[in-house]
C-alpha cells in the first residue's frame, strides 16, 4: 500500500467507525443573551385544559415572561389518554396550541414521548407535519439539544419498561420502528454513552419521561436504574429530569452528584401516595406545577412553582470552573 492509500483507508476507517456512533439527532439552541440560559420544564399535561392544565399554562406564561425564557421542555405524556390518533387529531390544538397561548411560550418546545403517547399513533406525534401546524413543536424519540451552556440528552424511556411489552391485549402500544426491544435499547445506550463522552458543555442533563427515583405513585423505574443510571453516573451527568409521576420532586442520589428532578405536574395530580426510598428526598409536592431552570456556566438554579406560579422550592448547584 502506498502511504497515501494507507492514509485514505485510515480516514475511511475512522469515518466508518465514528459514524456508527453518535447517531442521535442534534439541535442547537444557544441562549439568546449568551451568558445565561433560561427555560421551563413541564410534563404530563395534555388534557384539553382540564385538571388545572390551563392554570399551569397561565402561570408558565407569566414566569416565562419574567425569565425571558429561551425554550420549553416537555417530559412527555403530551396527549391523554392515548396519544394522538393521527396528524389530524384535534387534541394537538385542544391540548397544546390553544392552551399554551402566552407570548413567552411561543418558542421552541422540545418534547419526549411518554407511555400514554405510545398508546396512540406514535409516528403521527413524531411527524414533521405537526410542526407545520404549530412551529413550536419538536418531538423526537431520543436526541441531543446543544444549548452551549448545557447539553440536554433526551431519552426515549417507554421502551425500557418491560410491563408495557407484556400488557394484556386491552392496551395497545405502538412499537413500530422500536421492536425488537433489546436491540433498540442497546443502540440507544451506545449512542447516548458516546454522545455523553463527546460532550464538552459545562452541564449535562438527561431528560426522559419515566422516573428513576420517585416517592410518588409509580415509584422507581427499575429498568432505568439497571440499564440507564450506570451510564449517567459514569459520565458525570448533573441532573436526570423526568415526568410520569404527577408531582414535583427533588431526590439526591447517594454516592454521585446526580440529582433526580420530577416535573410531571402539568395537569391531573394529587395522587396522595408517598413511598420513601434509599436515596435522599429533598422536596416533594403532590400537586400541579412546573419547573424553571436558569443556567450559567457556573450555576444552575432550578425552581418549582405551583398552579399560581408561586415558588415552592429552589435548588442551586455550582460548578468549580468554567469548562469551556
Ligand atoms: C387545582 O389547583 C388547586 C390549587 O392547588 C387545587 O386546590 C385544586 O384541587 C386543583 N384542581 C384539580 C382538579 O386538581
Amino acid at each position: 500500500m502506498t502511504p497515501s492509500s494507507a492514509l485514505f483507508s485510515l480516514l475511511l476507517l475512522s469515518f466508518l467507525f465514528s459514524s456508527s456512533f453518535a447517531t442521535l439527532p442534534r439541535f442547537q439552541h444557544p441562549a439568546k443573551d449568551g451568558d445565561s440560559l433560561r427555560l421551563l420544564v413541564v410534563g404530563d399535561w395534555g388534557r384539553k385544559g382540564l385538571f388545572n392544565q390551563s392554570q399551569v399554562a397561565t402561570a408558565m406564561g407569566r414566569i416565562g415572561e419574567e425569565l425571558e425564557i429561551d425554550f420549553v421542555i416537555s417530559t412527555g405524556d403530551n396527549f391523554y389518554e392515548n396519544g394522538l390518533t393521527g396528524v389530524d387529531d384535534k387534541s394537538f390544538q385542544e391540548s397544546f396550541t390553544n392552551i399554551f397561548t402566552a407570548s413567552s411560550l411561543q418558542t421552541q418546545w422540545y418534547s419526549v414521548l411518554g407511555n400514554h403517547d405510545y398508546r396512540g399513533n406514535v409516528l403521527a406525534q413524531l411527524s414533521p407535519v405537526l410542526q407545520q401546524l404549530d412551529s413550536r413543536w419538536i418531538c423526537l424519540r431520543s436526541f441531543i439539544l446543544d444549548a452551549e451552556i448545557a447539553d440536554f440528552f433526551f431519552v426515549d424511556t417507554t421502551p425500557f419498561v418491560l410491563k408495557y411489552w407484556n400488557e394484556p391485549e386491552n392496551r395497545h402500544y405502538d412499537w413500530r420502528e422500536v421492536a425488537p426491544r433489546d436491540q433498540y435499547i442497546d443502540n440507544l445506550l451506545k449512542d447516548l454513552d458516546a454522545a455523553l463522552k463527546e460532550s464538552r458543555a459545562p452541564w449535562k442533563f438527561v431528560v426522559g419521561h419515566h422516573t428513576m427515583r420517585s416517592v410518588s405513585e409509580h415509584g422507581d423505574t427499575v429498568e432505568l436504574l439497571d440499564e440507564l443510571l450506570p451510564i449517567l453516573k459514569e459520565n458525570g451527568v448533573d441532573l436526570y429530569i423526568n415526568g410520569h409521576d404527577h408531582c414535583l420532586q427533588h431526590i439526591s442520589s447517594r454516592g454521585s452528584q446526580l440529582q433526580y428532578l420530577t416535573s410531571g405536574g402539568g395537569s391531573k395530580a394529587w395522587r396522595g401516595t408517598y413511598v420513601p426510598n434509599d436515596d435522599k428526598l429533598q422536596f416533594f409536592y403532590d400537586g400541579q406545577g412546573f419547573m424553571s431552570m436558569e443556567l450559567t456556566g457556573r450555576r444552575a438554579e432550578m425552581r418549582f412553582y405551583d398552579v399560581f406560579g408561586r415558588v415552592l422550592y429552589e435548588l442551586s448547584l455550582g460548578k468549580e470552573f468554567q469548562a469551556y
